[in-house]
């Protein structure tokens, strides 16, 4: 898909469809924008019988019999005064919905002016494009009926936009690569297979990467990573990618959860607990991947960044970890597992341990961890815990930039009295309420207290299971664009 801005007016242009962003009361001028192209009282007409105003999603589409543009699809915006970013990218996606067995040549014309040309291009430009992608790797038949080739956004200012059109490829495949290892299946996307995955970035943007495989996480120590593999007749695979340009000012490691497939182990999932859902629940390293894929090809400057996942698999097998087993993790600490289900955080621990070892500056770990947290915040935001204020500013506006929900929750350090054990150091569950708190707590045992850290639960945001907004029904592929602004932003700090 070629995006590019126009300095065409909408009577010059022609192509397939044209999506018109319309403000609340600016009816009039649409009639004008299109008085060389069709009667002003057919159109008046036509919004009238629709009922369109602009009123915030509301969306008119006409069909053109004759002249340059074959459809246009108005999309309402609302009140010019409450415009946001967010909005245009809301209504580019709405319009693209409408694009099917149109395909081909796009227009977009939005009323650009309230915002920096640069932004806009890149949010509206990005909304095209993850609204249209589709995963059809696992259908027999993979022709699509129609596809967008080109996208022209009439009426920006050139110079300015095309600054950032150049960054939506590179970070729209970021989220493509992670919502494709989100959605492919547990029988597909195997430990050995995401790190294989992992191999083919590296080679491709010319990454360090090293596999560590059972032996060598043994000889690490990590007995918490390994007690959950230790279920599953596949192979762990421990994956540590880098990113390391020539002037580092500033080394920053992203964590993974990494499990491809989620069974509870003896602790099965039954009921609702929806087990066949539980191949999305190596999303955290799928934005992480996918985050790294973005890099990869953005090149920042002064940033060394780390992507790390602990791959395996939670399954049960005679060798699998007994509820109530004891084990111990790469610094020493001992877990009681009063449940096999909560084993993401057993896998992460041993991944913080040997992240912090890395010196970085900050840590930043993206979990599926905890099904309280789709109770607390439900599917568009992930939750984001951290002792460290600027860390969290930070994570924050790179969410809010990218249009991905977050929400800082407490880090209630009292509750760490829900995790004592009897015989070992800790146990790797709490009581039910406060279950994602509880969580972040033990995971916090296993990060150096100097080095800043924030873990986020994107149990809820990796998955939809409606279309909504740029999210096609599946994986979201969240996370990969917060996490890339925040990277630029540590790198442009760094300049
Ligand atoms: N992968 C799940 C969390 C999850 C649940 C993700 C629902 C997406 C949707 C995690 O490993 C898990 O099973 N957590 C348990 C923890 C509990 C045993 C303390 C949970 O949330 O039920
Ligand atoms: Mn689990
Ligand atoms: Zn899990």
């Amino acid at each position: 898909m070629q995006i590019s801005a126009v300095s065409k007016e909408v009577n010059e242009w022609s192509g397939s469809v044209l999506i018109v962003g319309v403000l609340e009361g600016t009816l009039e001028s649409q009639l004008n924008l299109f008085k060389t192209s069709t009667k002003e009282t057919y159109l008046s007409q036509r919004f009238n019988d629709a009922k369109f105003e602009g009123k915030k999603n509301q969306k008119l589409s006409i069909e053109f019999i004759e002249g340059k543009i074959k459809k246009v699809v108005f999309v309402g915006l609302g009140k010019a005064e409450n415009l946001l970013i967010d909005d245009l990218r809301k209504a580019a996606s709405i319009g693209t919905r409408q694009v099917s067995g149109f395909e081909r040549r796009l227009g977009i014309f939005f009323p650009w002016d309230a915002f920096n040309p640069s932004s806009a291009a890149f949010a509206v430009g990005e909304a095209v494009r993850l609204t249209s992608l589709k995963d059809l790797r696992f259908k027999s038949q993979q022709t699509e009926s129609s596809s967008i080739e080109e996208v022209e956004l009439l009426g920006l200012d050139v110079k300015t936009a095309e600054l950032s059109i150049a960054e939506i490829n590179p970070i729209c495949e970021g989220v493509k690569f992670a919502r494709e290892l989100v959605s492919a299946p547990p029988n597909h996307l195997t430990p050995s297979q995401l790190a294989k995955e992992a191999k083919n970035i590296a080679t491709k943007y010319d990454l360090d990467l090293k596999i560590l495989d059972k032996q060598d996480c043994l000889d690490e120590g990590m007995g918490a990573y390994l007690a959950v593999a230790k279920g599953s007749d596949l192979e762990p695979n421990f994956i540590h990618l880098k990113y390391s340009p020539k002037n580092i000012k500033n080394k920053v490691v992203l964590i993974g959860k990494g499990l491809t497939f989620d069974s509870g182990g003896y602790n099965l999932k039954v009921g609702a607990s929806q087990i066949e859902k539980m191949k999305y629940d190596m999303g955290g390293s799928a934005s992480v991947l996918g985050a790294a894929r973005a890099i990869g090809e953005l090149k920042p400057s002064n940033i060394e960044v780390h992507f790390i996942v602990a791959a395996c698999e939670n399954m049960i097998n005679g060798s699998a970890l007994h509820p109530g087993d004891v084990i111990k993790a790469s610094n020493g600490k001992t877990i009681e597992v009063n449940n096999t289900d909560a084993e993401g955080r057993l896998t992460l621990a041993d991944a913080l341990v040997y992240a912090c070892k890395l010196q970085p500056n900050a840590i930043v770990d993206l979990a599926t961890l905890t099904g309280a947290c789709v109770i607390a915040l439900g599917d568009e935001i992930a939750g984001l815990w951290t002792d460290n204020d600027q860390l969290s500013e930070e994570l924050t506006r790179a969410a809010d930039t990218a249009g991905e929900g977050i929400w800082r929750m407490p880090m209630q350090d009292s509750y760490k009295s829900g995790l004592k054990s009897s015989i070992a150091d800790l146990q790797n569950t709490g009581p039910r309420p406060g279950g994602s708190i509880t969580a972040a707590l033990f995971l916090k045992e296993f990060v150096n207290s100097n080095i800043p850290w924030a873990h986020i639960d994107i149990a809820g945001t990796c998955w939809t299971e409606k279309d909504r907004d740029i999210t096609p029904k599946g994986a979201t592929g969240y996370g990969v664009r917060t996490l890339v602004n925040w990277i630029k932003e540590l790198s442009f700090k760094s300049n």
